[in-house]
């Protein structure tokens, strides 16, 4: 039997992606050396680098062979707004623990962490302000979104949240970038109209569904491979996909959520956990991520479609490799 590869090993043969390392690389360079200091710390966290290999991979499917400097510099841009995110977000959650470590704010404190964010997209904008305005007004427009999202989630004992909420804010603050990809490796690859459009749709799908797996591995997975404690949205009454379908069950324990965190948490969370794993949310949230995920192949079939009567010559090797990503996606929720 085959096995699935890993999303490591699906990236690391990504034709590009080394030099979209390396321009990352370059870019921390500054007077100030805590700048430095804290931009190679995120970045030697490690990280799928996901954003970026998706963005090279749907260039190469849509006809780029060999990445171009421009392919390369959005791919950069995109990622290196991903980081200014996450500087930005552990600040805002008051998160110990990024990638298995002391995540950038408990290291070196919220002024620097949130200096250096500001740092990352300056460098980021620089890179895209390079490009066509299409790109660039898709850049804002990204950026616009995550902002938007961050605020809109705030938590359930301050609004109440929806399926529907939870979704925009999914779609806003992970899937924009998603979408940003996916449209700039299309605009780059020469995809115009409605290929275009179904390749955006393709990224927000995908992007959506990322998000819900991410909520469901909260919930799902143990310490070692979730990278920091099991239940953090609970913790944080985050309005995530399976926060809001627990609240949707009418389970007595989760109107807790309702209720600001109180000084001894563990034991909620601990019974939340294991009412979850006997519950049908978990099934439920699986299979919302799973149509998203459907949704997003069903998406990226019509931009292959119409790319193809536009006469884009279609690279099957790269577009295989989406579809493993997606695949080895799905499997991990089982
Ligand atoms: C992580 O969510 C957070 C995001 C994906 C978006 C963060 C966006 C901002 C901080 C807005 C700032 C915008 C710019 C352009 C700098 P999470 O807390 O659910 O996931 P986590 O477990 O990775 O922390
Ligand atoms: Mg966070």
């Amino acid at each position: 039997m085959t096995q699935t590869p890993s999303l490591a090993e699906i990236f690391r043969a990504v034709p590009g992606l080394q030099s979209v390392e390396g321009l990352i690389a370059t870019k921390f360079t500054t007077e100030a050396p805590q700048l430095a200091k804290i931009a190679s710390y995120l970045f030697g966290l490690g990280g799928k680098r996901v954003r970026p290999a998706l963005t090279l991979l749907l260039a190469k499917g849509f006809g780029i062979r060999e990445p171009t400097q421009s392919l390369v510099d959005v791919a950069a841009g995109i990622e290196l707004i991903h980081m200014a995110t996450l500087l930005h977000d552990d600040i805002i959650d008051r998160s110990p623990i990024r990638r298995h470590h002391p995540s950038p704010y408990a290291e070196f404190g919220t002024n620097d962490t949130l200096l250096t964010g500001d740092f990352l997209l300056t460098r980021a904008f620089s890179l895209c302000a390079r490009l066509d305005p299409f790109i660039i007004d898709a850049t804002e427009e990204a950026c616009i979104n995550l902002t938007e999202g961050e605020i809109l989630e705030t938590p359930l004992y301050a609004d109440t949240h929806s399926l529907s909420t939870s979704r925009i804010i999914a779609a806003k603050k992970t899937a924009a970038l998603f979408r940003l990809g996916a449209r700039s490796a299309g605009f780059l690859s020469g995809l115009r109209g409605d290929s275009l459009e179904a390749l955006a749709r393709f990224g927000e799908h995908l992007g959506v569904g990322f998000q819900m797996l991410d909520d469901i591995l909260d919930v799902i997975s143990p310490e070692e491979t979730l990278g920091k404690r099991p239940g953090t949205d609970i913790r944080e009454r985050k309005p995530s996909l399976i926060n809001v379908l627990w609240l949707e069950s009418n389970s007595p324990l989760a109107t807790k959520l309702r209720k600001e965190p109180v000084e001894n948490e563990e034991e909620f969370v601990q019974k939340a956990l294991a009412e979850l794993a006997e519950s049908s949310v978990i099934g439920m949230a699986r299979l919302l991520a799973r149509q998203e995920v459907e949704a997003a192949e069903l998406a990226l079939h019509e931009a292959v479609g119409s790319a193809s009567s536009q006469g884009i010559e279609i690279c099957l090797d790269a577009l295989g490799a989406i579809k493993a990503t997606m695949r080895y996606t799905l499997e991990r929720m089982e």
